[in-house]
């Protein structure tokens, strides 16, 4: 074989050949899935196979948010290893209800990575549910709860005219420093936290559809994120905050 020769298989057999190996290597590669690790009942067991379809690729194998995806994101998803989570309504330290989850994969978590499942019969999400939970041994020690939203009773001067503008004077003492004075999330320390934080002016809210869910997160914090609680403020105050959010969130329109 001459050099010609040998260069010439070289460009039009070989390197074609392992390109095209390359290329069928990567699409016949099935991506990772959970395995049935422990005893999984019928309705885990079903709930792993949602899991596999509709989660592994941000939360990971694992179920510790190590995936490929996540290195792409700026809020990471969370560990259910530790069952810390940040959405929901029952206080620092304790676990959320299963109407927390529930509302976390109806609705999503906007501005995040996390999509809504809302399209996804409730028999799946509730065996994706159970199934997230045998990540933790937390779930079978301790017992979820409280929530707050049985206490939460939104007043009638919601979003009244003088509410907003107490809302904004509270705002100006205690949310600037993160929020930013206009509220879109771009706060004097926002550039220092390991979580942004929310632009309030987007017509969405993170912590679900209500005024409720907001003052929720007024109440209890996210936990694990430097979004701190708020309880140290009046209800009055706090809702009247929620009446400040909501007049952000709708001056766009
Ligand atoms: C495209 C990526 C992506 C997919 C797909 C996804 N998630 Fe998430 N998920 C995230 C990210 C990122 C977060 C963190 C958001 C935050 O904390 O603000 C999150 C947060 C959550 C939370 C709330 C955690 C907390 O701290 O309260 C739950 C529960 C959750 N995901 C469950 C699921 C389930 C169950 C599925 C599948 C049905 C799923 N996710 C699919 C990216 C994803
Ligand atoms: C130390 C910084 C910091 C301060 C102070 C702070 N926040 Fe936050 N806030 C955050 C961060 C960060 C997030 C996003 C958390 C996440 O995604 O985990 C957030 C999230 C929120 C959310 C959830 C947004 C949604 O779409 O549901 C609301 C509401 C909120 N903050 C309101 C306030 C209000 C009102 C104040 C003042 C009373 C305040 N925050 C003070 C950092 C802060």
């Amino acid at each position: 074989m001459g050099e010609n020769t040998a260069v010439k298989w070289l460009l039009f057999f070989f390197f074609p050949a392992l390109f095209i190996y390359g290329l069928l290597h990567v699409y016949s590669s099935k991506p990772a899935q959970a395995k049935k690790t422990k005893d999984l009942t019928a309705q885990e067991e079903a709930g792993r196979k949602v899991y596999n379809k509709f989660c592994v690729g941000c939360h990971g194998v694992n179920g510790d948010g190590q995936s490929e995806a996540a290195n792409f994101f700026k809020v990471k998803p969370p560990n259910f290893h530790t069952a810390v989570f940040r959405w929901k309504s029952t206080p620092e330290g304790s676990l959320p209800t299963d109407e927390d989850l529930m509302r976390v994969l109806n609705w999503g978590i906007p501005q995040t990575p996390m999509p809504s499942f809302k399209l996804v019969p409730d028999v799946q999400k509730r065996a994706v549910i159970a199934y997230i939970k045998t990540f933790s041994d937390r779930w079978k020690k301790e017992k979820p709860g409280p929530s707050v939203y049985k206490d939460i009773h939104r007043p009638d001067w919601f979003g009244s005219p003088e509410s907003i503008e107490k809302g904004k004077q509270i705002y100006a003492t205690n949310c600037t420093s993160c929020h930013g004075e206009q509220g879109r999330g771009d706060g004097p320390i926002a550039t220092t936290l390991p979580v942004p934080p929310t632009d309030l002016t987007y017509p969405v809210r993170s912590a679900g559809p209500n005024p409720e869910d907001t003052f929720r997160v007024l109440t209890v914090g996210l936990e694990g994120s430097p979004m701190p609680k708020f309880d140290f403020l009046s209800e009055e105050d706090r809702w009247h905050l929620v009446s400040y959010i909501a007049y952000l969130m709708n001056k766009g329109k």
